[in-house]
């Protein structure tokens, strides 16, 4: 069988992903409030983007709550929610001059019709007819539900005739999961840990994955630029013998 994997070798990142983890440490760790960990991780948002647009990315797509943080405190959650606002009113008219593109995915629907409606407002804003980078932000969102939901759509699809069995390959995966972009080059985690805690399972098949030590509210463009610098030097070799 043909090895589907698309094969865009780009030197540089042009796809990156980040997991923005370790705000509750990092709070802990200066004696403050959960909550001020999550502010300061909003900044930083800022600041990753600004760089992302100076290094000429295509995307930057960031892991902002998972399906799993429903189980956190309320007080927690609802903090959270607020800050969604909080960004989207500060950060948007930056968007917007800069020629960013936002896009959330994810179960969006669970936050609520005030959170829901500004979503679409920041949306609609930011829809450029030409952007200089998606930037796209992972709420409320699991990989393993995007595959289900994929499965669950394509089956209707089927049952209904539109398409065949023989239509599905993983360019239609990709079309039908919730996730702007087909595939990563980059992924970045934060916080320390090693694992993926269910992001972009379908997209990361190739991807090259850095694990960097410090806190996301500590990470500075310092760092971004030298996980991309890191990336320059990575033989992709997707299987084959190069
Ligand atoms: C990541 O930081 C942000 C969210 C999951 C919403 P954490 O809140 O998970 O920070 P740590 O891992 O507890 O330090
Ligand atoms: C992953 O971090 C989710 C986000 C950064 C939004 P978590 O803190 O939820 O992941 P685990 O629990 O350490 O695996
Ligand atoms: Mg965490």
């Amino acid at each position: 069988m043909a090895n589907k994997i698309k094969k865009k070798s780009a030197k540089t990142a042009k796809n990156v992903a980040i997991i923005m983890d370790g705000n509750g440490r990092w709070a802990m760790s200066n004696s403050l409030n959960i909550s001020k960990g999550h502010s300061k991780g909003v900044e930083v948002v800022r600041d990753i983007v600004e760089e992302s647009v100076i290094q000429k990315l295509s995307s930057l797509t960031l892991y902002a709550f998972s399906s799993e943080n429903w189980s956190r405190p309320k007080v927690e959650i609802d903090a959270i929610k607020k800050l969604v606002i909080i960004a989207i009113n500060e950060q948007v008219p930056d968007l917007v001059k800069q020629k960013v593109r936002l896009k959330f995915f994810g179960n969006i629907d669970n936050f609520g019709a005030k959170i829901l409606s500004k979503i679409k407002d920041a949306e609609n804003a930011t829809n450029h007819e030409e952007s200089v980078l998606n930037l796209n932000v992972a709420l409320g969102y699991g990989g393993r539900q995007d595959i289900v939901n994929v499965t669950k759509y394509i089956s209707e699809q089927i049952i209904s005739k539109n398409i065949n069995i023989d239509d599905i390959d993983e360019d239609l995966i990709s079309k039908f999961s919730c996730c702007p972009e087909d595939e990563i080059d980059l992924l970045i985690r934060t916080g320390g840990d090693k694992r993926i805690s269910n992001f972009l399972l379908y997209q990361i098949a190739y991807t090259e994955i850095n694990f960097i030590d410090k806190y996301w509210p500590d990470f500075k463009k310092g760092d971004f630029v030298e996980c991309l610098d890191n990336f320059k030097k990575v033989s992709r070799r997707f299987g084959k013998r190069i």
